[in-house]
């Protein structure tokens, strides 16, 4: 039975899941793009009155509160979603739900589905077709898990799983191709050939933009750089370029946990990253980079400074790992011939002839080609190779969630969702048959 005819109709939009471990995007199928975006994280602190609360009340006990995105459960109390979780509080320690790209704790997650349905969706889980995105890797036991919570506890009408991969790649205009995702904790490179992937082919590396990060706040720390983020920051003075910032803290400031304040640093660190990085076009060289105009940024203290070399030197690790001394790791050309060089030779020119690049690591300036220049030495000259990015941004890091909002909108896809009556008679199972 087709979930197309059941639930068909145009008020009744199947919902797009695509989670990472920066976030979760969450929206209605045959949209541009994600309704919203809610960070991979989640801050959990002790109720007050530490009453057990059940889910039932909970939200109405919610509803009463000032802040709408915490849900309060036992005695535990979460703050979802980037307001909520920047507020700081005292004891509130941040938490992530996914591990290896894969959901890792179903408590929290569900948490913020519940918070999903009801905030950004703002409709009953019941009426509404899903569609998930999943790592290549994904495990049959969390597959199954997945499909008997959607069914079980959000009683949804259907259900399907399509590799992240597939997705971006659908999104890209190609059910064929090589796609390179750079991501928060890893750059993977993932042959799909026809919608399916080659399993036996994934090359990840942990050089994503979490190793940047990283990198820049070595970089930034060595430097004495003051990171501290706008929530202790309640004045400050405009400063000369390099100039001790003159700042003042904000009083009354609850204690916070290191975690929390850990991901605070980070998220300056991050839009550092995101603001002054950049790839070059050719191997690192200090005489090209001395002619490349600075960047000016200013961190939220009011230190500000023009970066220069660094700003290069950073993300060259992405392409020439040896840059950083003791890292052994692939760089990202060498992810994609490994990948390549493991597909059977008749199918290689179609993969090097789309080779899809999505991940929001991969929005530096300059890498897609970098990696085009990097590949194109490596590869045979006879083999045509084709670079397949997104110019806009957010068309670049919703890869995967665009593709499925791609594919739910599909005529011909109605019927290959898992429906509740296919669940009901077959239990979660189900899935790995319909979603292989
Ligand atoms: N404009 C930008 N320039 C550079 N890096 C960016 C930019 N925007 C986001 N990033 C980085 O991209 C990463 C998040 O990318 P993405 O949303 O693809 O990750 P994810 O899918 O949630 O994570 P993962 O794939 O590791 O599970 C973060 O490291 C973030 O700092
Ligand atoms: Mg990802």
């Amino acid at each position: 039975m087709s979930a197309g005819m059941l639930y068909g109709g145009d008020e009744i939009g199947a919902l797009v899941f695509d989670g990472g471990h920066y976030s979760l995007r969450v929206g209605y199928a045959q949209e541009d793009t994600p309704k919203a975006e809610i960070p991979a994280v989640v801050g959990i602190g002790e109720d007050a009155n530490g009453m057990a609360v059940l889910e039932g009340e909970a939200m109405e006990v919610d509803e009463k509160k000032p802040d709408p995105s915490s849900i309060n459960q036992s005695n535990k109390k979460y703050y979802i979603d980037t307001t909520s979780l920047c507020v700081p509080r005292q004891g509130v320690e941040v938490a992530s739900y996914m591990k290896e790209c894969m959901i890792d704790d179903w408590d929290v997650f569900e948490k913020v589905l519940d918070y999903s349905y009801k905030k950004i969706i703002q409709s009953e889980s019941e009426f509404h077709p899903v569609l998930m995105s999943e790592a290549p890797w994904n495990v049959r036991l969390k597959r199954e898990k997945l499909t008997e919570l959607m069914f079980e506890k959000y009683s949804v009408p259907a259900f399907f799983l399509v590799k992240n991969a597939v997705l971006a790649a659908f999104a890209n205009g190609r059910s064929t191709g090589l796609v390179v995702d750079s991501g928060a904790t890893h750059t993977t490179a993932v042959p799909v050939l026809d919608g399916y992937v080659l399993g036996q082919a994934i090359v990840k590396s942990p050089l994503g933009g979490d190793y940047i990060s990283m990198q820049c706040t070595k970089y930034l720390e060595e430097n004495d750089v003051d990171l501290s983020p706008s929530y202790m920051v309640s004045g400050k003075e405009a400063v000369k370029e390099r100039e001790k910032p003159r700042w003042t803290k904000r009083r009354n400031l609850p204690e916070v946990t290191r975690s929390w304040h850990n991901y605070m640093v980070r998220k300056v660190v991050q839009d550092y990253q995101a603001t002054a990085l950049q790839v070059l076009e050719t191997p690192f060289d200090d005489k090209i980079v001395a002619n490349i105009p600075t960047v000016h940024y200013e961190f939220p203290t009011g230190y500000n400074q023009d970066f220069g070399a660094e700003r290069f030197r950073i993300p060259e690790a992405l392409f020439d790992p040896s840059m950083v001394r003791g890292n052994t790791m692939l760089g990202v050309s060498h992810i994609v011939t490994t990948s390549v060089g493991m597909c059977d030779v008749d199918v290689r020119p179609s993969l090097y002839g789309s080779v899809v690049i999505t991940g929001g690591n991969s929005l530096h300036q300059g890498f897609p080609e970098r990696l085009n220049r990097d590949l194109s030495m490596k590869i045979p000259n006879s083999m045509r190779l084709k670079m397949i990015s997104a110019n806009g941004s957010p068309e670049r890091r919703f890869g995967a969630w665009i593709g499925g909002s791609i594919l739910a909108s599909i005529g011909s896809f109605q019927q290959m969702w898992l429906s509740s009556q296919e669940y009901d008679e077959g239990g979660k199972q189900q899935i790995d048959r319909k979603c292989p």
